[in-house]
C-alpha cells in the first residue's frame, strides 16, 4: 500500500463474468500499489482521499458495469484529478475500446477528471449462445496480454512522476 499523500491510487472495479478484469486490475495494482475497490463498497467523496483513480470492469451490452457508471455519476466535481479507464471485452479493436469507454469517459470528463489513459484486452466470453461452443477468448487475458498491462501501468506510474 502507497502511503505517499501526494501519489495514492485506487482502482475502482466491478469484474464478474470469468474475473478477466481482474487480472488485470491485479497487475496495474502491483505496479502502482493501488488498493482494489467495488463501486458498491466505496462511497464517491471517499475517492477525494486519491490522486490517481482507475475505473475498469468487463464491457457489457457495449459499456462499463452500470455500477461503475452509477458510481461515477455520483461523483463530486473535480478540477483536473487524473483517472484512467480499462476493461476487457469479446472483441477489440481501437475503435471499439474507445466507443466501449466513452459512456464511462463521458461521465468521469464531465467531472472535471482527466483521462490521463486507457486500456482495453480480450476477456473470455461465454455469455449467451457462445457457452454451447465453449466460448470464444478461452485463456485471455493471456501472457501477453498481463504484460501489456502491466507496460500500462508503468507508463502510467511515469507520466504521474513528471506531473
Ligand atoms: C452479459 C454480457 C454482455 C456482454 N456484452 C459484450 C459486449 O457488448 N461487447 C463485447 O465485446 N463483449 C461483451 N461481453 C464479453 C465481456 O466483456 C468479457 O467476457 C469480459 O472479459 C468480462 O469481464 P469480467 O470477467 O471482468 O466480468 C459480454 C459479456 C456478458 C456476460
Amino acid at each position: 500500500m502507497n502511503t505517499e499523500a501526494s501519489n495514492r491510487v485506487l482502482l475502482v472495479l466491478y469484474s464478474y463474468h470469468h474475473r478477466n478484469t481482474e487480472k488485470i486490475a491485479q497487475v496495474i495494482s502491483d505496479v502502482l500499489d493501488a488498493q482494489i475497490v467495488a463501486p458498491g463498497n466505496v462511497g464517491p467523496g471517499e475517492l477525494s482521499a486519491y490522486d490517481l483513480i482507475g475505473f475498469g470492469s468487463g464491457i457489457y451490452s457495449a459499456n462499463h458495469h452500470e455500477s461503475v457508471l452509477n458510481l461515477a455519476q455520483r461523483l463530486p466535481l473535480v478540477k483536473g484529478k487524473r483517472a484512467f479507464i480499462f476493461s476487457t471485452s469479446a472483441i477489440i479493436t481501437t475503435s471499439k475500446v474507445a466507443s466501449d469507454h466513452a459512456a464511462l469517459r463521458d461521465i468521469l470528463t464531465s467531472k472535471g477528471y482527466v483521462i490521463v489513459d486507457e486500456f482495453g484486452c480480450k476477456g473470455f466470453n461465454t455469455n449467451s449462445f457462445l457457452k454451447v461452443f465453449g466460448g470464444m477468448n478461452k485463456g485471455r487475458p493471456n501472457a501477453e496480454d498481463l504484460n501489456n498491462a502491466r507496460a500500462f501501468a508503468v507508463n502510467l506510474k511515469q507520466k504521474a512522476g513528471d506531473s
